[in-house]
């Protein structure tokens, strides 16, 4: 048995768990800084890293004191090394580095976006070879997995990202940050009326594009305000969420035939949406579909641990500190004449 404590503080959730053979989470911290980035329409990287600071200590405490454990009962520690904000990994990184070194237990690096994916094996059996739809703030990736941690890329963003695109349109709607929740919450009282564009639906490639959509949203709103007219707002999200939803499940139902996988995994914080779950099920109904619960989707250290059990398997743990966290950590490509 591989009991591994991990933490998670690439963005604005400072996060440890204590997590047993990628599956069972022992015991689950999340404090998110959400009210405080909310009042800035977005998350302000200074004030993240200085909250992480804050809060950091009492988080790993609670971890350890709710699975009534000390640090001799934990074999491995894993921490987040990137991608994400630099200085709030940094935060995560040190921690969970002095942690490891007083203890002299040995630390692990965790690809933040593998962590992700990994959400999905915690209350799910994973089956290969997969396709993972990973969608969150800052990423839109569609991969193929034709094993445990053996992840090559068929399709980004070539532009801004899901969870990104819902914030700038939630934002021009004079909506509550982060924008995702609250669109998906409108959109489910409202109906597509407006007439918004499909990015690479049905262009010949797995790759996306979210900023032209934004884009005609954002256009659309203000030729209506110029115009003196109001904007339905539920409306408004309706429609970007079907265009949105549209592009999503049929390149990822395209994607799952042509390399004929065995299930589907949806994953990162836009996977909390409800619409997709919704819709996605119903759209792609021969495949079987895995998407982990509203609590793992968006960030969190759980998914860390979980992901980090697979990395020790194939790699094992053999560092005893980490220096410095990596901001861009690029999967490697699919080539197409390959399954
Ligand atoms: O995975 P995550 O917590 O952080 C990153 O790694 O980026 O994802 C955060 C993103 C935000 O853009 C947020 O608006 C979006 O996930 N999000 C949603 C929903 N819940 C969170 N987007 C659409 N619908 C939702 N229900
Ligand atoms: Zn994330």
């Amino acid at each position: 048995m591989m009991r591994i404590l991990a933490v998670e503080s690439s963005c604005d959730e400072t996060s440890v768990a204590i997590v047993e053979d990628g599956k069972n989470v022992i015991s689950h911290v999340v404090l998110s800084q959400i009210d405080i980035h909310t009042v800035f329409g977005g998350v302000v990287p200074e004030i993240a890293s200085r909250n992480h600071i804050v809060h950091m200590t009492r988080v790993f405490d609670k971890a350890l004191s709710e699975a009534n454990m000390s640090a001799k009962d934990i074999d491995l520690v894993a921490v987040t090394r990137g991608p994400g904000l630099i200085g709030s990994l940094l935060v995560g990184i040190n921690a969970a580095t002095t942690f490891a070194f007083v203890n002299d237990l040995p630390i692990m690096g965790v690809n933040h976006l593998i962590g992700h994916i990994y959400a999905a094996g915690i209350e799910h059996e994973m089956k290969f070879p997969a396709l993972a739809l990973l969608i969150s703030g800052g990423h839109t990736e569609l991969l193929y997995m034709k094993d445990h941690m053996d992840i090559k890329m068929l399709g980004t963003t070539l532009d801004d990202a899901v969870g990104e695109a819902y914030d700038k349109v939630a934002r021009t709607l004079g909506l509550a940050y982060p924008g995702g929740p609250v669109v998906d919450k409108l959109a489910k009282k409202g109906t597509d009326t407006y007439h918004l564009p499909r990015p690479l639906m049905d262009a010949e490639t797995f790759n996306f594009s979210f900023s032209g959509l934004k884009s005609a949203v954002i256009n659309l709103v203000h030729n209506e305000q110029q115009r003196g007219h109001d904007i339905h707002i539920n409306d408004m999200c309706a429609s970007f969420q079907s265009s949105v939803l549209d592009v999503l499940i049929s390149k990822t139902k395209k994607a799952a035939d042509f390399l004929d996988v065995k299930q589907i995994i949806v994953a990162g914080g836009v996977a909390a949406n409800k619409g997709l779950r919704e819709r996605i099920f119903a759209e792609i109904p021969d495949k079987e579909i895995i998407i982990p619960s509203m609590e793992y989707c968006t960030d969190n250290a759980a998914m860390i641990g979980a992901a980090a059990y697979y990395q020790y398997l194939k790699e094992g743990a053999k560092k005893k500190y980490l220096i410095g966290g990596e901001s861009t950590i690029a999967f490697d490509q699919y080539e197409f004449n390959e399954k």
